[in-house]
């Protein structure tokens, strides 16, 4: 697909990855449209990237939202949804253990608001994580999720063609996702990442980089595309 002059709608377009995928969409030409619950929070909003407040969780607001727009050419979803738990599944919050599902939610939601609206040769990314598939201590809880957003493309992929659906899963991303400051946050990235094979944090632009790949690539869907300094198979 050539993205330049195409319309995108981008999920937690804000910040993070979501944000790497707008900028670069808007580089290569494309008109987005960036939504999260807090876009006044992006201080330097990228040329032809409007952005609107949305909270992914709001059926009616996302319906309306997708008929007002008409038909678009990308869809882009990186939103977290809410709270993640972090920590053993027999000793969890089960509530914080459910509510980590409304990055899912979130993601099917808009898939079941926007698909419609998409054009035929149009595409779809999501974004899981590294733990759908290798959960390491304490990830039950995105473990289960991611593995839910992947089946949940896989299972859509033949039902929306030849509109593409395809799947982006970070390993970890140095990215406003994690509050942490200073050398606490140094510390946390080398400890979650030096038994990887490429023993550093990823960058929002190097996961964003597979997001346009998914975009651009026209014989690819159903699949997930994995950037994760080799989590997989450390
Ligand atoms: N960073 C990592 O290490 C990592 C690893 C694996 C997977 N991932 C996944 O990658 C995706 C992007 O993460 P990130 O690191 O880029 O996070 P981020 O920097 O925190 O960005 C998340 C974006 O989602 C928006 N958002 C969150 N909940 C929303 C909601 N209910 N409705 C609308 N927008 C919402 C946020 O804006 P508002 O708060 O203003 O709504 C923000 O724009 C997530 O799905 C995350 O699970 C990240």
């Amino acid at each position: 697909m050539d993205i330049n002059g195409k319309r995108a709608i981008v999920f937690g377009g804000t910040s993070g990855i979501g944000l790497s995928a707008t900028q670069m969409l808007s580089d290569k030409g494309a008109h987005v449209i960036a939504l999260s619950r807090n876009p006044e929070k992006l201080e330097n909003v990228p040329k032809n990237v409007t952005t609107i407040k949305m909270n992914v969780l709001d059926r009616d607001a996302l319906e309306k939202f997708f008929q007002e727009e008409g038909e678009y050419d990308i869809l882009v979803n990186s939103a977290t949804g809410g709270a993640r738990a972090v920590g053993p599944f027999l000793s969890m919050d089960l509530d914080g253990y459910k509510a980590s599902f409304d990055k899912l939610w979130g993601y099917t939601n808009v898939v079941r608001y926007g698909t419609k609206y998409l054009k035929d040769n149009g595409n779809i990314v999501l974004v899981s994580g590294s733990p759908a598939r290798k959960c390491r201590p304490g990830q039950i809880a995105i473990s289960s999720v991611g593995g839910a957003v992947e089946a949940f493309a896989r299972g859509i992929a033949p039902e929306i063609a030849p509109k593409r659906i395809n799947i982006v899963s970070p390993g970890i991303i140095d990215t406003p996702m994690s509050p942490l400051q200073g050398k606490e946050r140094e510390d946390y990235y080398k400890n979650t990442t030096n038994n990887n094979l490429i023993p550093r944090a990823g960058t929002p632009d190097e996961v964003a980089t597979g997001i346009i790949f998914a975009i651009e690539n026209e014989f690819i869907t159903g699949t997930t595309i994995d950037i994760d300094g080799g989590w997989l198979i450390s």
